[in-house]
């Protein structure tokens, strides 16, 4: 028995075969699969997202020949937007054909290499292995390598990949990274690596854990503008959140009708901002005004449905 040969075994009893981007070889849908799992869970993105956002773009022409906010809609609630708008980029660079080598795939924006061998491995099955967060922790536990460092571990990743059968090693690695070889408490009894693996009698101790940063609170007053019954949005064009829609947002203590607070936890900071509603009129610039059931159609940050959900509540 191999380290291989005991990954495939365990994949073909334990394996999530049926997850509905394993049962296609079409790349789009791989594609799109590899960019919603990056930082969501394989549940959320099966439940909620996968199948709207195909059923809206069934190609990747059809995203390339649309607005971006039309993908910003259906990416709605899934968080970190740059993924839409890099996958909506990339549907225009390549006209909405995606290559098949990974080196072409590896220019179009927000396609790193572990995405463009996971698009290569799946679709078009070739030999090439995978290094997501998942494949990460498993190579330094199996080879007991605390320090965090991507190019050795690519090295790692060639040298544990089983290159007759790479669909079902990289699938077989998602899962064992997913089921078994958890952050906190792996389950190594359990592990089809157990008889090789160098780091199972300390764990948590590969990789080293990560320096603990304190994510700061950033205080905001958010203000909803009313007038006729429509409300004042604005859509955003800085870098964080961009091309989303959002209410008028302060760093000053406001005097305006209060009417509750909400907290949002983002990758990078927190926010916790008292919400206030007024009749006043906006002197800022940029703001369009729009109803209840306009906001619907609006792509906005998980913040700002907050706000509109105590605007129900007030109404
Ligand atoms: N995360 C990234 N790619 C995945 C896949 N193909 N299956 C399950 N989880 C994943």
């Amino acid at each position: 028995m191999t380290p291989q040969t005991s990954l495939l075994q365990w994949y073909e009893q334990n394996g999530r075969h049926e997850l509905p981007w394993r049962l296609t070889n079409d790349p789009y849908k791989v594609y799109v699969s590899e960019i919603m799992l990056q930082q969501t869970q394989v549940k959320t993105v099966l439940e909620r997202f996968y199948f709207p956002f195909l059923e809206a773009f069934p190609t990747l022409a059809d995203v390339a020949s649309c607005d971006l906010d039309d993908v910003l809609k259906k990416w709605e609630g899934l968080g970190y937007y740059t993924r839409a708008r890099n996958l909506h980029n990339a549907a225009r660079q390549c006209k909405g054909i995606l290559p098949t080598n990974t080196h072409d795939l590896m220019q179009l924006s927000g396609i790193g290499r572990s995405t463009a061998h996971a698009i290569a491995a799946f679709a078009y099955r070739e030999a090439l292995p995978i290094l997501d967060a998942n494949v990460k922790r498993i190579l330094h536990r199996y080879f007991a390598l605390s320090e965090r460092n991507d190019k050795k571990l690519w090295e790692y990743a060639y040298r544990l990949f089983d290159t007759k059968h790479p669909f079902e090693y990289n699938q077989a690695m998602m899962d064992v990274g997913a089921l078994i070889c958890l952050p906190k408490k792996p389950l190594c009894e359990q592990c089809p690596y157990e008889q090789w693996c160098k780091g199972k009698a300390e764990p948590l101790s590969y990789p080293e854990a990560k320096k603990k940063t304190i994510k700061p609170i950033r205080k905001r007053s958010i203000i909803v503008h009313q007038h006729n019954q429509k409300y004042a949005l604005q859509q955003r064009h800085e870098k964080f959140l961009h091309g989303l829609w959002g209410f008028y947002e302060t760093i000053e203590p406001s005097t305006a009708e209060y009417l509750g607070h909400i907290t949002q936890h983002y990758s990078h900071f927190t926010l916790e901002a008292d919400v206030y509603v007024t009749d006043d009129e906006i002197t800022e610039e940029g703001f369009e005004w729009f109803d209840p059931k306009e906001i619907a159609q609006l792509s906005l940050s998980r913040a700002d449905h907050k706000v509109v959900d105590l605007l129900k509540v007030k109404s």
